[in-house]
Protein backbone atom coordinates (compact mmCIF):
# COMPACT_ATOMS: atom_id res chain seq x y z
CA UNK A 1 0.00 0.00 0.00
CA UNK A 2 1.41 2.93 -0.71
CA UNK A 3 1.78 6.21 1.14
CA UNK A 4 2.25 9.47 -0.02
CA UNK A 5 1.86 12.96 1.63
CA UNK A 6 1.49 16.24 0.52
CA UNK A 7 3.58 18.63 0.99
CA UNK A 8 2.40 21.27 -1.23
CA UNK A 9 -0.59 20.82 -3.40
CA UNK A 10 2.36 19.51 -5.98
CA UNK A 11 5.11 17.91 -4.45
CA UNK A 12 4.49 15.06 -2.35
CA UNK A 13 6.43 13.28 0.29
CA UNK A 14 7.58 9.81 -1.57
CA UNK A 15 10.43 8.85 1.36
CA UNK A 16 9.70 6.05 4.04
CA UNK A 17 11.04 4.93 7.46
CA UNK A 18 12.90 1.90 8.60
CA UNK A 19 12.54 1.19 11.98
CA UNK A 20 14.06 -2.31 11.73
CA UNK A 21 17.78 -1.34 10.92
CA UNK A 22 20.10 -1.96 13.84
CA UNK A 23 22.74 0.49 13.00
CA UNK A 24 23.10 3.15 10.75
CA UNK A 25 26.17 3.13 7.82
CA UNK A 26 26.46 -0.76 9.86
CA UNK A 27 27.68 1.13 12.44
CA UNK A 28 25.79 3.93 14.79
CA UNK A 29 23.10 2.59 16.59
CA UNK A 30 19.30 3.80 15.48
CA UNK A 31 17.01 2.97 18.53
CA UNK A 32 14.21 5.45 17.20
CA UNK A 33 14.66 4.19 13.41
CA UNK A 34 15.31 6.20 10.56
CA UNK A 35 13.64 8.02 7.59
CA UNK A 36 14.86 8.05 3.99
CA UNK A 37 13.22 11.20 2.39
CA UNK A 38 12.40 11.95 -1.45
CA UNK A 39 10.16 13.94 -3.02
CA UNK A 40 7.93 14.33 -5.97
CA UNK A 41 7.39 17.68 -8.00
CA UNK A 42 4.48 17.40 -10.10
CA UNK A 43 4.18 20.06 -13.11
CA UNK A 44 4.44 20.52 -16.80
CA UNK A 45 7.33 18.27 -16.29
CA UNK A 46 7.97 15.87 -13.65
CA UNK A 47 10.33 15.60 -10.92
CA UNK A 48 11.57 12.70 -8.69
CA UNK A 49 13.83 14.20 -6.10
CA UNK A 50 16.42 11.23 -4.80
CA UNK A 51 15.91 8.05 -3.93
CA UNK A 52 16.37 5.90 -0.72
CA UNK A 53 17.90 2.90 1.31
CA UNK A 54 17.69 -0.88 0.34
CA UNK A 55 15.77 -0.98 3.03
CA UNK A 56 12.71 0.69 2.10
CA UNK A 57 12.58 0.32 -1.75
CA UNK A 58 9.67 -1.63 -1.88
CA UNK A 59 7.67 1.02 -0.08
CA UNK A 60 9.21 3.92 -1.65
CA UNK A 61 8.51 2.57 -5.67
CA UNK A 62 5.01 2.16 -4.82
CA UNK A 63 4.94 5.89 -3.87
CA UNK A 64 6.63 7.24 -6.32
CA UNK A 65 4.45 4.97 -8.93
CA UNK A 66 1.27 6.63 -6.91
CA UNK A 67 2.40 10.10 -6.60
CA UNK A 68 3.44 10.44 -10.36
CA UNK A 69 -0.42 8.31 -11.18
CA UNK A 70 0.39 7.29 -14.27
CA UNK A 71 2.59 9.95 -15.31
CA UNK A 72 5.97 9.61 -16.99
CA UNK A 73 9.12 10.79 -15.11
CA UNK A 74 11.37 13.43 -17.02
CA UNK A 75 13.88 14.02 -13.96
CA UNK A 76 15.54 12.20 -11.26
CA UNK A 77 18.13 14.81 -9.74
CA UNK A 78 20.51 13.40 -6.93
CA UNK A 79 21.13 15.71 -4.14
CA UNK A 80 23.87 13.09 -2.63
CA UNK A 81 25.62 9.94 -3.63
CA UNK A 82 26.02 8.08 -0.62
CA UNK A 83 23.84 4.71 -1.01
CA UNK A 84 20.73 5.64 1.67
CA UNK A 85 19.87 7.85 -0.81
CA UNK A 86 20.61 5.70 -3.91
CA UNK A 87 19.67 2.25 -3.93
CA UNK A 88 16.96 2.23 -6.12
CA UNK A 89 18.55 4.77 -8.62
CA UNK A 90 18.67 1.82 -11.50
CA UNK A 91 15.04 0.38 -10.93
CA UNK A 92 13.54 3.82 -11.19
CA UNK A 93 15.14 4.37 -14.39
CA UNK A 94 14.61 1.18 -15.92
CA UNK A 95 10.47 1.74 -14.89
CA UNK A 96 11.18 5.58 -16.41
CA UNK A 97 13.00 4.93 -19.29
CA UNK A 98 12.38 8.78 -20.57
CA UNK A 99 14.04 10.01 -17.19
CA UNK A 100 16.88 12.26 -17.45
CA UNK A 101 19.34 11.58 -14.26
CA UNK A 102 20.31 15.39 -13.08
CA UNK A 103 23.78 15.66 -10.92
CA UNK A 104 27.19 17.18 -11.09
CA UNK A 105 30.52 15.91 -12.30
CA UNK A 106 31.04 14.09 -8.72
CA UNK A 107 27.51 12.89 -8.61
CA UNK A 108 28.15 10.98 -12.07
CA UNK A 109 31.51 9.55 -10.74
CA UNK A 110 30.45 7.91 -7.66
CA UNK A 111 27.27 6.90 -9.47
CA UNK A 112 29.01 5.25 -12.27
CA UNK A 113 31.72 3.80 -8.95
CA UNK A 114 28.77 2.67 -6.57
CA UNK A 115 26.26 0.77 -10.25
CA UNK A 116 27.16 -0.92 -12.91
CA UNK A 117 24.01 0.41 -14.96
CA UNK A 118 24.94 2.87 -18.32
CA UNK A 119 23.11 5.64 -17.96
CA UNK A 120 25.10 8.00 -18.93
CA UNK A 121 23.47 8.83 -22.02
CA UNK A 122 20.43 10.15 -19.36
CA UNK A 123 22.65 12.49 -17.87
CA UNK A 124 21.32 16.13 -17.00
CA UNK A 125 24.47 17.69 -15.88
CA UNK A 126 23.94 20.90 -13.57
CA UNK A 127 26.35 23.21 -12.10
CA UNK A 128 26.28 26.10 -9.39
CA UNK A 129 23.75 28.12 -10.23
CA UNK A 130 22.03 26.30 -12.63
CA UNK A 131 17.88 26.33 -12.59
CA UNK A 132 15.72 23.21 -13.98
CA UNK A 133 12.50 24.47 -14.97
CA UNK A 134 9.91 21.81 -14.33
CA UNK A 135 6.56 24.81 -15.13
CA UNK A 136 5.89 26.61 -12.76
CA UNK A 137 7.79 25.15 -10.07
CA UNK A 138 11.96 25.29 -10.76
CA UNK A 139 15.04 23.84 -8.89
CA UNK A 140 17.89 26.00 -8.58
CA UNK A 141 20.92 24.19 -7.60
CA UNK A 142 23.97 25.32 -4.98
CA UNK A 143 27.06 22.86 -4.88
CA UNK A 144 27.46 21.75 -0.84
CA UNK A 145 30.52 19.68 -0.85
CA UNK A 146 31.64 17.45 1.91
CA UNK A 147 27.99 18.25 3.33
CA UNK A 148 28.71 15.39 3.82
CA UNK A 149 30.28 14.30 0.75
CA UNK A 150 32.43 16.05 -2.10
CA UNK A 151 29.33 15.93 -4.62
CA UNK A 152 26.75 17.22 -2.57
CA UNK A 153 24.82 19.77 -3.72
CA UNK A 154 20.97 21.31 -2.80
CA UNK A 155 18.36 22.71 -4.71
CA UNK A 156 15.86 25.62 -3.49
CA UNK A 157 12.66 25.79 -5.09
CA UNK A 158 11.53 28.80 -5.82
CA UNK A 159 7.52 28.98 -5.63
CA UNK A 160 7.35 27.33 -2.28
CA UNK A 161 10.59 28.19 -0.96
CA UNK A 162 11.28 25.07 -0.02
CA UNK A 163 15.44 24.16 0.21
CA UNK A 164 16.10 20.83 -0.26
CA UNK A 165 19.09 20.39 1.84
CA UNK A 166 20.38 16.42 1.78
CA UNK A 167 21.88 15.48 4.73
CA UNK A 168 21.98 18.82 6.20
CA UNK A 169 19.36 19.79 9.10
CA UNK A 170 18.60 15.68 8.91
CA UNK A 171 18.27 13.67 12.35
CA UNK A 172 17.91 9.91 13.16
CA UNK A 173 14.26 9.18 14.40
CA UNK A 174 11.62 7.81 11.85
CA UNK A 175 8.95 10.08 10.43
CA UNK A 176 5.34 9.22 11.88
CA UNK A 177 3.07 10.43 9.47
CA UNK A 178 3.97 13.60 10.82
CA UNK A 179 6.10 15.08 8.06
CA UNK A 180 5.95 18.86 9.56
CA UNK A 181 8.17 19.90 12.52
CA UNK A 182 5.23 21.67 13.77
CA UNK A 183 2.96 18.29 13.82
CA UNK A 184 4.94 17.21 16.96
CA UNK A 185 7.33 18.84 19.82
CA UNK A 186 10.02 18.64 17.51
CA UNK A 187 12.65 19.90 19.78
CA UNK A 188 11.79 17.11 22.29
CA UNK A 189 11.44 14.42 19.94
CA UNK A 190 14.53 15.25 17.04
CA UNK A 191 16.91 17.04 18.61
CA UNK A 192 19.26 15.23 20.26
CA UNK A 193 19.51 12.56 17.26
CA UNK A 194 19.48 15.65 14.63
CA UNK A 195 22.62 16.64 17.21
CA UNK A 196 24.09 12.81 17.02
CA UNK A 197 23.01 12.60 13.25
CA UNK A 198 25.34 15.93 12.64
CA UNK A 199 27.84 15.63 15.04
CA UNK A 200 28.87 11.97 13.48
CA UNK A 201 27.71 12.50 9.87
CA UNK A 202 29.13 15.72 9.30
CA UNK A 203 31.25 16.69 12.34
CA UNK A 204 34.30 16.62 10.99
CA UNK A 205 33.55 19.33 7.93
CA UNK A 206 32.67 22.60 9.73
CA UNK A 207 33.69 24.87 7.38
CA UNK A 208 32.00 23.22 4.23
CA UNK A 209 28.89 23.23 6.58
CA UNK A 210 29.47 27.11 7.11
CA UNK A 211 30.31 28.16 3.41
CA UNK A 212 26.80 26.14 3.09
CA UNK A 213 25.20 28.20 5.54
CA UNK A 214 26.52 31.40 3.57
CA UNK A 215 24.52 30.43 0.59
CA UNK A 216 21.31 29.82 2.59
CA UNK A 217 21.05 32.95 4.19
CA UNK A 218 20.69 34.54 0.79
CA UNK A 219 17.38 32.59 0.11
CA UNK A 220 13.81 32.74 1.51
CA UNK A 221 13.11 29.50 3.01
CA UNK A 222 10.17 28.64 4.20
CA UNK A 223 10.63 24.96 4.56
CA UNK A 224 14.00 23.03 4.75
CA UNK A 225 13.36 19.37 3.35
CA UNK A 226 16.48 17.06 4.35
CA UNK A 227 16.85 13.68 3.21
CA UNK A 228 16.58 12.46 7.16
CA UNK A 229 13.71 12.89 9.55
CA UNK A 230 10.97 15.76 9.34
CA UNK A 231 10.51 18.71 6.92
CA UNK A 232 11.54 22.25 8.78
CA UNK A 233 9.39 24.77 8.73
CA UNK A 234 8.46 26.14 12.33
CA UNK A 235 11.95 25.63 13.48
CA UNK A 236 14.02 26.98 11.01
CA UNK A 237 15.96 30.21 12.84
CA UNK A 238 16.60 27.36 15.67
CA UNK A 239 17.71 25.00 13.46
CA UNK A 240 20.37 27.28 11.70
CA UNK A 241 21.24 28.53 14.88
CA UNK A 242 22.06 25.09 16.17
CA UNK A 243 24.05 24.63 12.45
CA UNK A 244 25.95 27.85 13.06
CA UNK A 245 26.92 26.41 16.46
CA UNK A 246 27.96 22.86 15.76
CA UNK A 247 29.49 23.56 12.65
CA UNK A 248 31.39 26.43 14.58
CA UNK A 249 32.44 24.09 17.49
CA UNK A 250 30.84 26.32 19.86
CA UNK A 251 29.44 24.54 23.02
CA UNK A 252 25.68 24.72 24.19
CA UNK A 253 26.46 24.44 27.82
CA UNK A 254 29.06 25.77 29.87
CA UNK A 255 29.04 23.23 32.31
CA UNK A 256 30.85 19.79 33.00
CA UNK A 257 31.05 16.37 30.53
CA UNK A 258 32.29 13.76 33.03
CA UNK A 259 32.85 10.65 31.08
CA UNK A 260 34.91 7.84 32.72
CA UNK A 261 36.12 4.44 31.84
CA UNK A 262 36.02 1.89 35.02
CA UNK A 263 37.25 -1.59 35.52
CA UNK A 264 36.40 -2.44 39.19
CA UNK A 265 35.03 0.82 39.86
CA UNK A 266 37.50 3.04 41.30
CA UNK A 267 37.94 5.43 38.40
CA UNK A 268 34.46 5.56 38.45
CA UNK A 269 33.69 6.40 42.30
CA UNK A 270 36.45 9.53 41.46
CA UNK A 271 34.27 10.23 38.84
CA UNK A 272 31.12 10.53 41.18
CA UNK A 273 32.57 12.11 43.57
CA UNK A 274 33.93 15.05 41.28
CA UNK A 275 30.60 15.15 40.23
CA UNK A 276 29.25 16.09 43.85
CA UNK A 277 31.93 18.63 44.32
CA UNK A 278 31.25 20.17 41.41
CA UNK A 279 27.45 20.34 41.79
CA UNK A 280 28.54 21.32 45.22
CA UNK A 281 30.34 24.36 43.85
CA UNK A 282 27.14 25.79 42.08
CA UNK A 283 27.25 24.19 38.99
CA UNK A 284 24.31 22.64 36.94
CA UNK A 285 23.64 21.11 34.07
CA UNK A 286 26.52 17.78 34.83
CA UNK A 287 26.18 14.86 32.73
CA UNK A 288 28.48 12.20 33.31
CA UNK A 289 28.64 9.04 31.35
CA UNK A 290 30.24 5.36 32.18
CA UNK A 291 32.32 5.04 28.47
CA UNK A 292 31.55 1.61 28.32
CA UNK A 293 28.20 1.50 28.68
CA UNK A 294 26.85 3.75 25.51
CA UNK A 295 27.86 3.86 21.86
CA UNK A 296 30.48 6.81 21.16
CA UNK A 297 28.19 8.46 18.86
CA UNK A 298 26.22 9.37 22.03
CA UNK A 299 29.22 10.72 23.63
CA UNK A 300 30.32 12.58 20.16
CA UNK A 301 26.72 14.53 20.30
CA UNK A 302 27.63 15.60 24.27
CA UNK A 303 30.93 16.75 23.47
CA UNK A 304 29.92 18.88 20.58
CA UNK A 305 27.38 20.18 23.30
CA UNK A 306 29.62 20.59 26.45
CA UNK A 307 31.76 23.25 26.61
CA UNK A 308 33.70 21.17 29.92
CA UNK A 309 35.17 17.57 29.29
CA UNK A 310 36.45 15.64 32.30
CA UNK A 311 37.95 12.16 30.71
CA UNK A 312 38.77 9.73 33.63
CA UNK A 313 40.53 6.14 32.68
CA UNK A 314 42.38 3.63 33.94
CA UNK A 315 45.64 1.95 31.95
CA UNK A 316 45.16 -0.50 30.02
CA UNK A 317 47.88 -2.58 28.57
CA UNK A 318 50.20 0.63 28.96
CA UNK A 319 48.12 2.55 26.95
CA UNK A 320 44.34 4.04 27.84
CA UNK A 321 41.35 2.03 28.42
CA UNK A 322 40.12 0.98 25.05
CA UNK A 323 36.30 2.65 24.96
CA UNK A 324 37.87 5.43 26.31
CA UNK A 325 41.08 6.07 23.51
CA UNK A 326 37.90 5.10 20.91
CA UNK A 327 35.93 7.86 22.14
CA UNK A 328 38.91 10.51 21.77
CA UNK A 329 40.40 9.34 18.35
CA UNK A 330 36.51 9.72 17.33
CA UNK A 331 36.49 12.95 19.26
CA UNK A 332 39.81 13.92 16.90
CA UNK A 333 38.62 12.28 13.76
CA UNK A 334 35.48 14.48 13.83
CA UNK A 335 37.96 18.15 14.50
CA UNK A 336 36.46 18.78 18.10
CA UNK A 337 37.83 21.69 19.34
CA UNK A 338 37.80 24.89 21.30
CA UNK A 339 36.57 22.51 24.49
CA UNK A 340 37.84 23.00 27.73
CA UNK A 341 38.91 19.68 29.22
CA UNK A 342 40.43 18.11 31.90
CA UNK A 343 42.06 14.55 33.16
CA UNK A 344 42.01 11.75 35.79
CA UNK A 345 44.29 8.66 35.08
CA UNK A 346 44.33 5.25 37.17
CA UNK A 347 47.28 2.95 37.30
CA UNK A 348 47.91 0.21 39.45
CA UNK A 349 52.05 -0.26 38.57
CA UNK A 350 52.81 1.62 35.37
CA UNK A 351 50.17 4.06 34.87
CA UNK A 352 49.68 6.36 31.39
CA UNK A 353 46.61 6.83 30.94
CA UNK A 354 46.43 10.17 31.81
CA UNK A 355 49.69 11.02 29.60
CA UNK A 356 48.03 9.63 26.39
CA UNK A 357 45.16 11.17 26.66
CA UNK A 358 46.79 14.42 27.41
CA UNK A 359 48.83 13.55 24.70
CA UNK A 360 45.65 13.19 22.00
CA UNK A 361 43.51 15.81 23.10
CA UNK A 362 45.87 18.44 23.39
CA UNK A 363 46.81 17.86 19.54
CA UNK A 364 43.18 18.90 19.02
CA UNK A 365 42.66 22.81 18.08
CA UNK A 366 42.71 25.37 20.33
CA UNK A 367 42.11 22.74 23.07
CA UNK A 368 42.73 23.99 27.35
CA UNK A 369 44.00 21.69 29.84
CA UNK A 370 41.82 23.09 33.24
CA UNK A 371 44.32 22.04 36.20
CA UNK A 372 46.90 18.99 36.07
CA UNK A 373 46.21 15.38 34.97
CA UNK A 374 44.90 13.87 38.71
CA UNK A 375 47.15 10.41 38.88
CA UNK A 376 45.33 7.94 41.15
CA UNK A 377 47.08 4.62 42.34
CA UNK A 378 44.70 2.47 41.99
CA UNK A 379 42.49 4.14 44.06
CA UNK A 380 41.58 7.25 45.83
CA UNK A 381 42.03 7.25 49.09
CA UNK A 382 39.50 9.91 51.51
CA UNK A 383 42.98 11.49 53.14
CA UNK A 384 43.63 12.33 49.32
CA UNK A 385 40.34 13.76 48.64
CA UNK A 386 42.19 17.25 48.54
CA UNK A 387 43.85 16.98 45.50
CA UNK A 388 40.26 16.12 43.79
CA UNK A 389 38.74 18.80 45.44
CA UNK A 390 41.28 21.25 43.53
CA UNK A 391 40.57 20.25 40.58
CA UNK A 392 37.21 20.41 41.26
CA UNK A 393 37.84 24.05 41.97
CA UNK A 394 39.63 24.36 39.32
CA UNK A 395 36.91 23.18 36.55
CA UNK A 396 34.41 25.10 38.67
CA UNK A 397 36.19 28.34 38.82
CA UNK A 398 36.55 27.70 34.43
CA UNK A 399 33.25 27.73 33.94
CA UNK A 400 32.09 30.49 35.77
CA UNK A 401 34.43 32.43 34.05
CA UNK A 402 33.65 30.86 30.54
FE1 LIG B 1 22.06 10.30 4.41
FE2 LIG B 1 25.33 11.07 3.68
O1 LIG B 1 23.73 10.11 3.57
Amino acid sequence: MFNTINVTQNILYVGASDRKLDRFENMLPLPEGVSYNSYVILDEKTALLDTVDVGVGKQYIENVKAALNGRQLDYLVLHHMEPDHCASIEEIAQLYPNAKIVGNAKTFQFLEQFYHTDLSDRYFPVKEGDTLELGEHSLKFMLAPMVHWPEVMFSYEAKEGILFSADAFGTFGSVDGNIFDDQMDYIDVYLDESRRYYTNIVGKYGAPVQMALKKAAELDIKMIAPLHGPIIRKNIEFMIDKYQKWSTYTPEVNSALIVYGSMYGNTESVAESLSGMLSQRGIENIKAYDVSTIHPSFLVAEAFRYSHIIFASPTYNLNIYYPMHTYIHELGALNVQKRKYSLIGNGSWAPTAGKLMGEMLSSMPNMEQIGECLEIRSSLKDEDAGKLEKLADQIAESIKNS
